[in-house]
């Protein structure tokens, strides 16, 4: 299974989650680092399985390198492409749109046909009051909130990572 971890970010906290979960993966799958913005929309369907990471910016926005990707996907055929998301984001200052990029973006690979419904997460312990990304009682995928609550980053990505490995089989 090719795969690989795309991830954007604006001031590198995404890029460290990216590493802890690389780290988690390592000896398990080979996963290729790849920075959103070294890319072109087309490159998404290179890969059969892809980790999406993704900060909200400005309110409720993507990080704009992922922006400028999900501006042009609409003309991308995802069938039989595996997508596993994570997201970073900030609870208590943005509470209304806390995480709204990982939902837009996830949404995004839906509408083009890719297979999700991997590494949901409970809401529970997230003290937002709406999310994009929040399916029922689960997020889409990874939540971090290293601004607030860096101290369950660390066992967030654990048991996510195991979900995840779980879902594939691994
Ligand atoms: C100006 C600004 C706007 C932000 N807007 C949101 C937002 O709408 N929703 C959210 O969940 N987080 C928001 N955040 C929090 C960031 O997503 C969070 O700090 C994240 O860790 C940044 O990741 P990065 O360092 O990889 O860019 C915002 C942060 C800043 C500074």
């Amino acid at each position: 299974m090719k795969s690989a971890l795309i991830y954007g970010t604006c001031t590198g906290k995404t890029e460290v989650i990216a590493d802890k979960i690389l780290a988690a993966f390592d000896g398990v799958l080979d996963i290729e680092k790849v920075d959103v913005g070294d890319i072109s929309p087309e490159d998404i369907t290179n890969w059969d399985f892809l980790i999406c990471g993704i900060p909200t910016w400005d309110v409720g926005q993507l990080e704009y390198c992922w922006q400028d990707i999900y501006d042009e996907m609409d003309s991308l055929d995802c069938a039989g492409l595996k997508v596993a998301m994570f997201g970073l984001g900030d609870q208590f200052s943005y509470e209304d749109t806390y995480q709204d990029a990982m939902g837009l973006l996830y949404k995004k690979f839906m509408e083009r046909e890719a297979q999700g419904g991997i590494g949901f997460m409970p809401v529970e312990g997230h003290g937002h009051s709406a999310s994009e990304a929040q399916f029922g009682e689960e997020f889409c995928g990874l939540a971090i909130d290293d601004d607030n609550q860096d101290e369950l980053t660390d066992e967030r990505i654990e048991a996510w990572v195991a979900k995840v490995k779980e879902a594939l089989g691994l």
